[in-house]
């Protein structure tokens, strides 16, 4: 049965400053043919020192509402998927409402890497289906580069950094969600992780010398599981809608590494013509990579009202969703 919502408004913050593989190269042991044919990575996006994750939170959310005819004051929630948040706690979700000076609407963060827009979506969804709620943000955004270590060449070459914004309203047509899934897997969680700097293992000057409080990640297992994890929900939520890869005009992955989506395309059967990337721009943007692809799309008329969309993520966690959604 289709869920009436619908995404009013889109908008990305992107932040100036770009580190090509070239710039990689004076830093650690790589080469921009490596990172290019490993991963399809060109360049990434490295916010400035002044800026946290709530700032691009805030940066998108302003361009998504202009796009959407609203105001700062018209929304019904904050949602923010992110990885790298501002601080643990509060959430990253209420510096950015304290930034867009909108005190009183309900504000909270999404936990779930790479997966946290889909999750986000889907929970927004059912907030504005409940008849309680209009007009929800849901913003994935990311500063990775404050959690990678740069010293790491297995890690730092695929980060990167940005946000991208949505706002999810009640839909009178035919747009909405088709299909959804949503999984999560725990005992894989110590192959993509950030040791160090929760209550397991609060920070120490120990924790600090070993940069425990950076991305550590097993790839190739990581790879193995993604492909086989967003193959198999895009399969799946194809199937729950009653259609083919044939009736989608594009499928959005989360952008990991090129190499990823391409395994998980010919996974699905899904041809990379109908697929839009970005990775080799920005890179891995955890939680943003799919709001990103979406708004690029939008901005490059890849998508008109009406067409049917497929999502995909997988992220550390494990965590693993798709969703088909009419446009
Ligand atoms: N430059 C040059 N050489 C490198 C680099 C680098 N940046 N990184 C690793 N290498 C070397 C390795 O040391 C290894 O050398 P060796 O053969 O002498 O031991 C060689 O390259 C091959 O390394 P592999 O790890 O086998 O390379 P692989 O083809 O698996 O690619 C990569 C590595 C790109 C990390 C890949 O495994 C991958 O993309 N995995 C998924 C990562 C990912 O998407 N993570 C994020 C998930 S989403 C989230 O929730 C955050």
């Amino acid at each position: 049965m289709l869920r009436r919502i619908k995404i009013i408004g889109t908008g990305s913050a992107i932040p100036p400053r770009v580190i090509t593989n070239f710039d990689l190269e004076k830093m650690v042991d790589t080469s921009d043919e490596w990172i290019k044919e490993r991963t399809g990575i060109s360049e990434r996006h490295i916010v400035d020192k002044e800026t946290a994750t709530s700032d691009l939170v805030a940066e998108s959310t302003l361009i998504a509402l202009k796009a959407a005819g609203l105001e700062a004051k018209d929304l019904g929630a904050i949602i923010v998927a992110t990885a790298s948040p501002d601080t643990a706690y509060p959430p990253t979700a209420c510096w950015a409402q304290k930034k867009l000076n909108i005190p009183g609407i309900p504000a909270f963060d999404i936990s779930a890497a790479c997966s946290g827009f889909l999750y986000g979506l889907e929970l927004a969804s059912a907030l504005v289906e409940s008849g309680r709620y209009r007009n929800i943000l849901v913003s994935g955004a990311e500063v990775m580069s404050r959690i990678v270590n740069w010293e790491d060449r297995d890690t730092c070459v695929i980060f990167g950094d940005g946000a991208s914004s949505v706002i999810v309203d009640r839909s009178d047509g035919e747009s909405g969600i088709i299909s959804s899934y949503l999984g999560a897997d725990g005992t894989l969680g110590d192959l993509l992780y950030q040791p160090a700097g929760g209550t397991r293992m609060p920070a120490s000057q120990e924790t600090i010398d070993k940069k425990l409080h950076t991305v550590h990640m097993r790839g190739k297992e990581v790879f193995k599981h993604a492909v086989r994890t967003m193959g198999d929900a895009a399969i799946r939520v194809l199937k729950e809608a009653n259609i083919t890869n044939k009736d989608i005009a594009l499928f959005i992955p989360h952008q990991a590494n090129l190499r990823i989506v391409d395994a998980t395309c010919r996974r699905a059967g899904i041809p990379m013509e109908q697929t839009h990337t970005i990775i080799h721009k920005y890179g891995n943007v955890p939680a943003a990579s799919i709001p990103l692809t979406l708004n690029d799309a939008l901005q490059k008329g890849r998508i008109k009202r009406g067409d049917l969309l497929l999502f995909a993520a997988f992220g550390g966690g494990f965590t693993w969703g798709a969703m088909v959604l009419r446009w």
